[in-house]
C-alpha cells in the first residue's frame, strides 16, 4: 500500500481527490495540510475536516500558510463558489484539527512513514517553507506529484495555471528542490470529465463518500470553467493507482518576474541535443503529456 500525504486548498476537486485517497484500498493516507489557495485557509480547514469527519476517517490534518510567501492571497471563488465546495456540505462532526503548523505535521510524517509520496494539489506554499525549514526531509519523500502549471495554455492568465501563479516563488522553490517531481498540469486537468452516467453511479451507491462526490461534480459543471464536470486535482490522486498518464521528463522553469507570463511553467521542448548545455540548471520535471481519461474516471467511479 502505498503511503501518501496531501497539501489541499479545498476546493471542489480538491474535494473529489480526499474522497478518492480516503476510499482507495491502494493509499494510506499518513496527512493532510491545508493552505489558502481555492478560498481563504478557514474555509479550506473547515471544509478538509467537515470532508474527513464525514467519512469517519482518522487522519491528521493540520492548517499551514494563509497566504503566498511574497504577495497578497488570491482565491478562485468564480470556480469553487465561495464556499469553496459549490454548496456542498459534508454531513456530522468535522474531524479534529491538528494543533501541530502543516510544515511540522509534514516533517514529522515524512520522516515517520515509509517513502511517502507528497501530493500537492494548491498553491505551493506550505510545501516551500517546507523545503526551506527542513530541507534534509527532501531525500525522505519518494516523489513529489503536483497538480499544478500547463506546458500550454494557462486557465488565470494565458500563460498561467492557478495553483502556480498564486505562488509561483513557492512553485519555483518546490520545482528546483532535489526531490523527483511530477507536474499533471492542464494539458491533461480536464480530460477525465465523469458523464451524467458516472456521477448518477457515484450518487446511487452506498458510500457517504459516493453521493458526496456526486453533488460535488454536478456543483463543479454549475460553477466550472468548462460547463461540464471534470476530475480536476483528483486525477493526479486516482493515477496513482490507476496508472493512466504518459509522463515526459522535460527541463522547466517557473517564470517569477512581474509581468504577462508571472507563473508562467516554461518547459524546454527542444530537441534533446540542447540538454547537456544551456538548460543543465534547469530543473528536470516529469510533465503529464497524455492520460487515458475513461481509464481514470472508471477507476475513481469504482472506487469511490
Ligand atoms: C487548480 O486550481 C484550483 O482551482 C483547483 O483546485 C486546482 O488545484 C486548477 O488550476
Ligand atoms: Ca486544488
Amino acid at each position: 500500500m502505498r503511503e501518501v500525504i496531501l497539501d489541499v486548498d479545498t476546493g471542489t476537486d480538491d474535494a473529489l481527490a480526499l474522497l478518492y485517497a480516503l476510499r482507495s484500498p491502494d493509499l494510506h493516507v499518513r496527512a493532510v495540510t491545508c493552505v489558502a489557495g481555492n478560498v481563504g485557509l478557514d474555509r479550506v480547514v473547515a471544509n478538509t475536516t467537515g470532508l474527513i469527519g464525514a467519512l469517519g476517517a482518522v487522519v491528521p490534518v493540520a492548517a499551514g500558510a494563509d497566504r503566498p510567501l511574497l504577495t497578497e492571497p488570491r482565491h478562485a471563488a468564480a470556480v469553487h463558489g465561495t464556499d469553496g465546495l459549490a454548496g456542498v456540505v459534508p454531513p456530522g462532526e468535522p474531524a479534529r484539527l491538528d494543533g501541530r503548523h502543516a510544515v511540522e505535521l509534514l516533517r514529522e510524517t515524512i520522516l515517520a512513514a515509509k517513502a511517502p509520496v507528497l501530493v500537492g494539489l494548491a498553491p505551493l506554499t506550505n510545501l516551500a517553507l517546507l523545503v526551506r525549514t527542513y530541507p534534509e526531509v527532501v531525500e525522505h519523500v519518494a516523489e513529489v506529484r503536483l497538480m499544478a502549471g500547463s506546458v500550454g495554455a494557462g486557465n488565470v492568465t494565458p500563460a498561467a495555471e492557478f495553483n502556480v501563479w498564486a505562488d509561483p516563488e513557492a512553485a519555483a522553490v518546490v520545482m528546483s528542490a532535489p526531490w523527483p517531481v511530477r507536474m499533471y498540469g492542464l494539458d491533461v486537468f480536464y480530460e477525465p470529465s465523469p458523464d451524467d452516467a458516472a456521477i448518477a453511479a457515484l450518487r446511487a451507491g452506498s458510500s457517504v463518500a459516493g453521493r458526496l462526490a456526486g453533488e460535488v461534480l454536478d456543483g463543479l459543471a454549475r460553477t466550472g470553467p468548462s460547463g461540464r464536470a471534470y476530475l480536476g486535482d483528483a486525477g493526479v490522486v486516482a493515477d496513482l493507482d490507476a496508472d493512466a498518464v504518459t509522463w515526459e521528463p522535460m527541463p522547466l522553469m517557473v517564470d517569477t518576474r512581474s509581468g504577462p507570463t508571472r507563473g508562467m511553467t516554461l518547459a524546454d521542448r527542444r530537441d534533446r541535443r540542447h540538454e547537456a548545455d544551456e538548460r543543465a540548471p534547469w530543473p528536470r520535471v516529469g510533465v503529464a503529456t497524455a492520460v487515458d481519461a475513461p481509464a481514470l474516471v472508471r477507476r475513481y467511479v469504482d472506487v469511490v
